[in-house]
């Protein structure tokens, strides 16, 4: 058997679901990290799967925790489970149904949608009212008036409130459509088809193009791929920042893995949210 390969503790705190590796660093520095009974204050000390870390008393160890981006083609659900689609997200992906999505895209929209098994973050990046950025572009019928714009940046009101202030451009305007990028920071049920809608703009098509830290390039719908670590971390880091708004309220309890309730396929991030049931964002 090989033996087991080192790594920086730091990076075995942040596996083992603790946080980025900046927090982990903090955690280490702290002097709240054991390895083998001996308090570890370097992040970079090297440690491997057989060695026993402990932070304020309590093993850790790295989970196989997955994380995959996955550009959603039209006419598949974002959901574990749908009943009425050919397709589910989840059947996308080799070993997806060990995967939850985190939010939702509604049918007919193709884009970003991030597979992952880690509770924890997934239910940082879904907070309905600080989640992290997403950008869309919709193609919308009509003519787009600055007027429109203003009022899609400054906020609609909707049937579930005000929207939040997003970051809007015209891309293109042509003779019956127009192609326009809208960045949301919150993300509630089918809210761009809304949006629009309220300022007399129908959107015809729409396409999630970032999330958070990630954007689409190189990814055709129906494909996916792997994170990277800095990507992993990136990601991490803009949950934190969603725990550190919210921190006093209820963060939800962390997901229940796939691995951990087999009969219950439809538990996920959207209701552990508390969030609709419907696309979000
Ligand atoms: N907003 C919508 O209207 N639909 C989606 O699928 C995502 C965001």
């Amino acid at each position: 058997m090989s033996p087991a390969k080192p790594m920086n503790l730091a990076v075995f705190l942040a596996r083992a679901g603790l946080g980025s590796r900046r927090a982990c660093d903090e955690l280490i520095r702290e002097g709240v990290v054991t390895v083998n009974d001996e308090v570890v204050e370097f992040p970079r000390q090297k440690v491997t799967v057989d060695d026993v870390v402990a932070v304020r008393g309590e093993p850790v160890s790295p989970r196989g925790l997955r994380y995959l981006l996955v550009n959603k083609p039209k006419g598949v659900a974002s959901t574990r489970r749908d009943p009425h689609a050919d397709k589910v997200i989840v059947d996308l992906v080799p070993r997806g149904r060990e995967l939850f999505p985190v939010g939702r895209l509604d049918v007919d929209t193709t884009g970003l949608i991030v597979l992952t098994n880690d509770g924890v973050l997934a239910n940082r990046l879904m907070h309905p009212r600080y989640g992290v950025p997403k950008t869309y572009v919709a193609r919308v019928r009509g003519k787009v008036s600055r007027r429109a714009l203003a009022t899609l940046r400054q906020g609609v009101d909707l049937e579930d409130g005000m929207t939040a202030p997003a970051d809007v451009r015209l891309r293109k305007q042509s003779a019956k459509t127009a192609l326009v990028e809208i960045t949301l920071h919150e993300g509630r049920k089918r809210q761009v088809r809304r949006m629009f809608r309220s300022v007399g703009l129908p959107v015809e098509d729409l396409s999630r193009r970032r999330y958070g830290p990630l954007t689409d390039k190189g990814l055709e719908p129906g494909g996916h791929r792997e994170l990277t670590a800095d990507e992993v971390d990136a990601l991490r880091r803009a949950g934190e920042q969603v725990a550190d708004e919210v921190s006093g309220e209820d963060e939800g309890q962390p997901l229940p893995l796939a691995a951990e309730s087999p009969s219950d396929a439809n538990s996920g991030p959207d209701e552990a949210t508390g969030g609709s049931s419907g696309p979000e964002g």
